[in-house]
């Protein structure tokens, strides 16, 4: 056993010698020191000793894992710093390297002008709303008292998502005046921007999908001349304080008085050219008094309250107020258009 015992010594010494990582070196511990190891079956082979050499043998079993222990703790460290140092190397980060240029996106011309619109309504105490894109016909047709045979009821015009009509994507942000007088008592000061959708063909100036910026006030003695200072207000902040507009006398089954409200060429100034098509004036939206139907419907009293609402184009107020000339520039999300703004 004493043979046995120098021969386990002289193995741990070259296999230690050997190990390179901190899992060889695992391994060698579970040999020669685990429960199962072969230091362990020395000593349970003990008891088939003779009295006087059991305990030299014992002595000298101790001295061997003993010295296997240490061993493997001093290789560990080695390995361990070994490791270390590979690291420190491996992982080294070079600080002098340029960093990567990440590009930037920036606002699209829409949110700009939307951006600026919003900051000019805000100040003027109105509160920004919200409705869904695809809308109950109910809201976007009969509280508005569009009548049944209207033109843009037909599945020509509007894109109906429900077979019987009575879901589709809106096409107006008129709605949103609905649902903002169900749930809000007068005063009310809101605008309502968003997307609105009317199977229209696209071409330079139309777009199966496009902007507006819907606006409700409602309030006591509220007037078509309170309509019209504040368009007015908003389009000289947009376009310059000299800038004309025209009201023009239209109809809308929600509004009554209603309105169409042109702003004068701001490419021409108003001689006539090819954005206005000679005549020095460009639409810009639609407005008017809401309709006492409308009011009652939403449980608000005609005979008490009385309010105004208008329905811009934004996607035009944004090419009136970059110059562009075409509106498909603004969907084809063509970075060498965008980056100019
Ligand atoms: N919703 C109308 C349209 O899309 C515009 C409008 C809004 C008119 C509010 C009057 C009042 O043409």
């Amino acid at each position: 056993m004493k043979e046995k015992l120098e021969q386990i010594k002289q193995e741990a010494v070259d296999a230690l010698g050997e190990a390179a990582t901190a899992e060889a070196l695992e391994l060698l511990r579970v040999r020669f020191l685990g429960k199962k190891g072969e230091i362990t079956s020395i000593l349970k082979q003990m008891g088939s000793l003779p009295d006087e050499e059991r305990p030299v043998i014992g002595g000298l079993a101790n001295q061997v894992r003993a010295y296997i222990e240490n061993a493997i703790a001093k290789k560990a460290r080695e390995i361990e710093s070994r490791e270390m140092s590979e690291r420190l190397i491996d992982e080294a980060v070079d600080v002098t390297i340029p960093g990567q240029v990440f590009p930037l996106g920036r606002r699209h011309p829409i949110t700009i002008v939307l951006d600026e619109v919003k900051d000019i309504f805000i100040g003027m105490g109105f509160d920004i709303a919200e409705g869904p894109e695809v809308e109950l016909s109910s809201y976007d047709f009969d509280r508005l008292n569009i009548p049944i045979t209207h033109p843009a009821r037909e599945w020509t015009d509007t894109f109906y998502t429900a077979e019987d009509e009575s879901v589709h994507l809106r096409c107006q942000t008129s709605p949103v005046q609905v649902r903002v007088m169900e749930a809000q008592r007068p005063p009310i000061r809101i605008i309502a921007p968003g997307r609105v959708y009317r199977k229209d063909e696209v071409d330079s100036s139309h777009s199966p999908m496009f902007h507006q910026i819907e606006g409700l006030v409602v309030d006591r003695g509220v007037t078509m001349g309170d309509l019209k200072g504040t368009l007015n207000m908003i389009v000289g902040k947009l376009y310059g304080e000299s800038t004309k507009t025209r009201f023009r006398p239209h109809h809308f089954p929600f509004t009554e008085p209603s309105c169409e409200v042109d702003v004068q060429c701001v490419v021409c100034g108003g001689g006539g050219c090819r954005t206005c098509k000679n005549c020095g004036w460009l639409e810009l939206l639609g407005a008017g008094v809401v309709h006492p139907k409308v009011l009652a419907g939403c449980g608000i009293d005609p005979d008490e309250y009385s309010g105004f609402a208008f329905g811009i184009g934004l996607d035009r107020m944004t090419m009136l107020r970059f110059g562009i000339d075409d509106m498909r520039l603004l969907f084809e999300n063509d970075l060498r258009f965008l980056n100019q703004f």
